[in-house]
């Protein structure tokens, strides 16, 4: 993998989460920057809740070009910020600030990427029915992009039913169903039986951990299984691959959320290829969404973004 120089000349952008430690985004990015011969470096910053402040102060006092966040800033942050996009608006959520000398906007690029990452299943859930499992900012970017790609109806299940309530009802409208459901309905053939996709947003299964139990047989056949945890195999999917559902990952996700907000910091568009290597794995891995198409790669594995 080509390597960055670092210059007095060489902008600095990065990402704010705690953990960050396991994040592939220094990865992808710095491979974009030298694959394009751009004089930028990307940083991972361990950044605790309470020095979030501090850190967005440090963006502008520091004249970085922008910064990723994540977990657990995705929505503490939005005060902080000196204005947002529409969709980071409707999610609640930022993954992306991107510092305009000074003023700091915040988007969210989580959004796009998962849309652009469901590719022909795109045009299944249109119309459709999709259950969400969990209820934090991962679930809002996702149920955000899910009402974009007009799905009708999404049920939105979670271990705390007050924060799937919070979502029904902060996302629920005429064009859109929204409907809350412990964890519980996960067992019920009534929650899956007409589901067009079911995406875990949740880290479970991260560690190698045991899913929850789910009636993967009540699904219809064509039902997408979409895990936003990457490059693992996570039990989660393991349970839909054994009922010969389609099933994806989120390694497309975590490159085309990346490729969106290197476009927002340098004007330019990585090469997806470049990103999807620099993670150690082919672009034909990536691009089926089927059973047989699904990461097995032992290279880098880790979790959301
Ligand atoms: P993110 O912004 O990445 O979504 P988060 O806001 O911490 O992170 O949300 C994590 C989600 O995973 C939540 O829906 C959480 O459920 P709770 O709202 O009940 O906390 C869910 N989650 C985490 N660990 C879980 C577990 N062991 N069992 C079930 N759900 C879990």
């Amino acid at each position: 993998m080509p390597t960055v120089a670092v210059t007095g000349a060489t902008r600095v952008v990065g990402i704010f989460g705690e953990p960050v430690a396991h994040s592939h985004s220094p990865t992808i990015h710095n491979a974009a920057f030298a694959a394009l011969g751009l004089d930028y470096v990307y940083v991972a910053f361990h950044v605790r809740p309470v020095a979030l402040a501090g850190a967005v102060a440090a963006v502008r006092a520091l004249d970085l070009r922008g910064v990723n966040v994540t977990v657990p800033h995705k929505e503490r942050v939005i005060p902080l910020l000196d204005s947002l996009s529409r969709v980071a608006r409707t999610a609640g959520a930022v993954n992306t600030i991107v510092n305009r000398a000074g003023h700091l906007h915040g988007d969210n690029t989580d959004i796009v990427g998962f849309l652009a990452s469901l590719g022909r299943h795109r045009r299944r859930v249109r119309g459709g029915r999709a259950v969400v499992i969990g209820a934090g900012g991962a679930a809002r970017a996702v149920v955000t992009a899910l009402q974009l790609a007009a799905v009708r109806e999404i049920r939105v299940v979670n271990r705390t039913l007050r924060r799937a309530a919070a979502i029904a009802q902060r996302f629920g409208g005429p064009r859109t169903r929204l409907a809350a459901l412990p964890l519980a309905a996960l067992r019920e053939a009534a929650t899956l039986a007409d589901a067009d996709c079911v995406v875990n947003t949740t880290s479970l299964g991260w560690r190698g951990e045991r899913f929850l139990p789910l009636a993967y047989a009540a699904t219809p056949r064509h039902c997408l299984f979409y895990d936003l945890v990457y490059g693992r195999s996570t039990a989660f999917l393991r349970g839909a691959r054994a009922a010969r559902r389609p099933v994806m990952d989120g390694t497309e996700m975590l490159v085309r959320q990346g490729a969106a907000a290197f476009t927002l910091w340098t004007g330019r568009r990585p090469p997806l290829d470049v990103l999807r290597a620099a993670l150690g794995v082919g672009a034909a891995e990536l691009t089926t969404g089927s059973p047989a198409g699904s990461l097995q790669s032992p290279a880098k594995r880790g979790a959301i973004v």
